[in-house]
């Protein structure tokens, strides 16, 4: 779990988007990437795998669908699998975030935090991390699924609870409130921030990293009735009726995170690459880890999707988002999504005397 060499100054160094700005609202500004002409056409070897997960019927914790298990607390809540193939996706999805945050496992200036939440911890790795990072602090990680390690740090636990319930934790007691790739299953996100705001401690952050789900290209290189163009559109399009919204826009996190009552809000913006094709090392390393996460990242975000809100057949599910990995692999398409790192400090503390 210990950090990465530090990115390059493309990948690291771009100047937070101030929230006063209406920077939020521009292309990312990093510049046209420079792409590797050097490799071969596909970075991937075959399509998404599907390989089916046997059933038992011990098993009451999940529900089990094409070939996926999800979860069983507050069943159909939440899209995404939570099978072991997914687990591991979501660890090396971490380790894409830590390359795009130069080693780094937060943007937020945190001095000696001694108490840390990281709601929607997934296989819990990043409240591994930080446990790891400030071995004085109590980190607690909370999660709809119950898929974190029994073994942790000593300062670190977890808990299964659904983050849209009303929070018990004291008010102003989290010196760091992560939450990381929840924008798409909170219903109730107003609620949701003013919740985080509510139980940090004045004076203390929090973090807030979402990735924007669609397809950007600067050169023309994505075809434009392609694979992944129709993925997208065809995601999106279910995901607002699955979640009754859009996806914000960067603007609008900025925006949202102030209304709750932050301030000193930031936005560090960084692309994550479907495939290798950068020519910068670093970002070339931030591509393969891409690419490993769309050899079954779209199976996981479209299946539930395409399948139960979108009439598709399990085969037809299957065939767009194999489609998708096969077209995201072929570094010829130039294509990356991009993932906001978003850091507000609660106003109060030592910061306001
Ligand atoms: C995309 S994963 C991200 C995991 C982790 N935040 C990370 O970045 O490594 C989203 C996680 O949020 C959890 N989740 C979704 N809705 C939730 C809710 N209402 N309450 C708690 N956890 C939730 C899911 O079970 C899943 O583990």
């Amino acid at each position: 779990m210990s950090a990465p060499a530090a990115a390059s100054p493309a990948a690291a160094s771009a100047e937070p988007a101030a929230a006063s700005t209406n920077a939020a609202t521009a292309p990312i500004d990093l510049g046209v990437i420079e792409a590797d002409s050097g490799d071969d056409d596909s970075a991937l070897g075959s399509g998404v795998d599907t390989d089916t997960t046997s059933l038992s019927s011990t098993l009451q914790d999940y529900v089990f669908e094409n070939g996926r298990r999800y979860h069983r607390y507050l069943e159909g809540k939440y899209p995404l699998p939570n099978d072991e193939t997914e687990q591991d996706r979501i660890d090396l999805h971490h380790h894409i975030c830590l390359l795009s945050a130069g080693g780094n496992i937060t943007f937020a200036p945190v001095q000696n935090p001694q108490r840390i939440l990281d709601v929607g911890t997934g296989t819990g790795i990043w409240a591994l991390d930080a446990a790891e990072t400030w071995p004085s602090a109590e980190v607690i990680g909370t999660d709809l699924s119950p898929i974190q390690p029994t073994w942790t740090f000593a300062n670190c636990r977890f808990e299964i609870d659904d983050a849209e319930n009303t929070w018990t934790w004291p008010a102003d007691h989290f010196d760091l409130i992560h939450s990381r790739f929840m924008a798409q299953t909170i219903r109730d996100w107003d609620k949701y921030l003013g919740q985080i705001y509510t139980h940090t401690k004045p004076g203390g952050y929090t973090e807030i990293v979402e990735i924007y789900c669609d397809i950007f290209c600067d050169d023309g290189s994505l075809p434009a009735d392609g694979a992944l163009r129709k993925y997208y559109n065809k995601w999106n399009e279910l995901a607002e009726i699955a979640f009754g919204r859009k996806q914000p826009l960067m603007d609008e996190y900025i925006r949202d995170v102030e209304k709750a009552g932050f301030v000193d809000v930031k936005c560090y913006k960084r692309r994550q690459f479907l495939s290798p094709w950068p020519k910068d090392p670093v970002l070339k390393q931030i591509g393969r880890y891409g690419l490993l996460n769309i050899q079954t990242g779209f199976h996981a975000y479209g299946m539930a999707l395409f399948t139960r809100l979108g009439g598709m057949t399990v085969e037809e599910a299957t065939a767009m988002c194999e489609a998708a990995a096969v077209a995201g692999a072929d570094v010829r398409q130039h294509c990356y999504n991009k993932i906001w790192f978003i850091v507000g400090r609660k106003p109060g503390g030592s910061d306001d005397n």
